[in-house]
């Protein structure tokens, strides 16, 4: 459903339903370069928008989900043209509007950019070998892309704030103990193997409750709870005028697998 037209990139379709997509430039350590983050998020936006993708799988190499942004590329970065450019900012504009699920499979190092970027997403998988940590302060510079906001969320504010300060590592188990993982995985291949398998079973679900079920559980992270019981509600009634609805509660009642129309 979408090609490989990429350089940084791969994209397949390891099982009927799921996008995959794999970091891939080994030589830095999947750094994310300008290059990379535009072919990622061109390739997201593609599977969102592709009826036979239900669910997105996001992935590196054994080595390294990604090393952080990329260093050599900003070195000489000024303040000006950071600003001009509003750097990074390209980075935040399309993952958080991907309606489908995003299940990151972290092996090895997701470090800086790294790990903000396996926030961004909805379900962190991992192997235990992997190493989690914003190492920024040791560059000289703080996290900027959403590290300093959604690790808080994540494992509370004096473990994130011991962590960017000093910018030790976590490890895969860390990351599951502390919630920042869902699942966590003794090799590379199992953890993969298990972000695929998650995501088949997403896509097997109506797509209508599936984005419902997705933005309502987003919206808690950005509104007081009052706001979110709100919405969760007003989504909840706006499902009973779906189709795949009443085909779901139908089936149950008739003991049957439900077919989803996607309506
Ligand atoms: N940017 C550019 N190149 C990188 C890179 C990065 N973030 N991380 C690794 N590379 C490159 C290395 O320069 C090296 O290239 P050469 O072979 O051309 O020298 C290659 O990848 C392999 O790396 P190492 O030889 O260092 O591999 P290692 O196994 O010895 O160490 C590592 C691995 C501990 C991850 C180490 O590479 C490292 O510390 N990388 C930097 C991690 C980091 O600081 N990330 C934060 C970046 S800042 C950021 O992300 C800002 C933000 O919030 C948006």
């Amino acid at each position: 459903p979408v090609s490989n037209q990429y350089e940084n990139i791969l994209v397949d379709q390891p099982k009927p339903g799921v996008g995959k997509i794999t970091l891939n430039r080994p030589r830095a350590l999947n750094a994310l370069s300008s290059a990379l983050f535009q072919e990622l998020n061109d390739a997201l936006q593609k599977l969102d928008n592709d009826d036979s993708t239900g669910a997105i799988v996001l992935t590196g190499s054994e080595k390294a989900f990604a090393a952080g942004a990329d260093i050599k590329e900003m070195k000489d970065l000024t303040f000006s043209k950071a600003y001009n450019t509003n750097f990074i900012a390209s980075w935040s504009s399309t993952i958080p509007n991907i309606r489908k699920p995003i299940i990151a499979a972290v092996n090895g190092h997701a470090l800086g950019g790294g790990c903000e970027l396996a926030l961004m997403t909805d379900i962190i998988y991992c192997s235990s070998s992997a190493t989690f940590g914003q190492p920024e302060i040791k560059l000289g510079i703080i996290p900027g892309a959403g590290g300093s906001q959604r690790l808080i969320a994540a494992i509370g504010k004096s473990r994130a704030m011991e962590l960017i300060l000093t910018g030790k590592n976590f490890s895969g188990t860390e990351a599951a103990q502390w919630g920042v993982a869902a699942r966590v995985f003794y090799s590379a291949e199992e953890c993969v193997q298990g972000a695929v398998n998650t995501a088949e079973k997403i896509a097997g679900m109506s797509k209508v409750a599936m984005r419902a079920a997705k933005e309502v559980v987003n919206k808690s992270q950005e509104v007081g709870l009052r706001d979110g019981l709100d919405y969760e509600r007003k989504v909840f009634h706006g499902l009973f005028g779906s189709k795949d609805q009443k085909i779901g509660m139908s089936a149950f009642a008739e003991k049957k697998k439900p077919e989803w129309s996607n309506e």
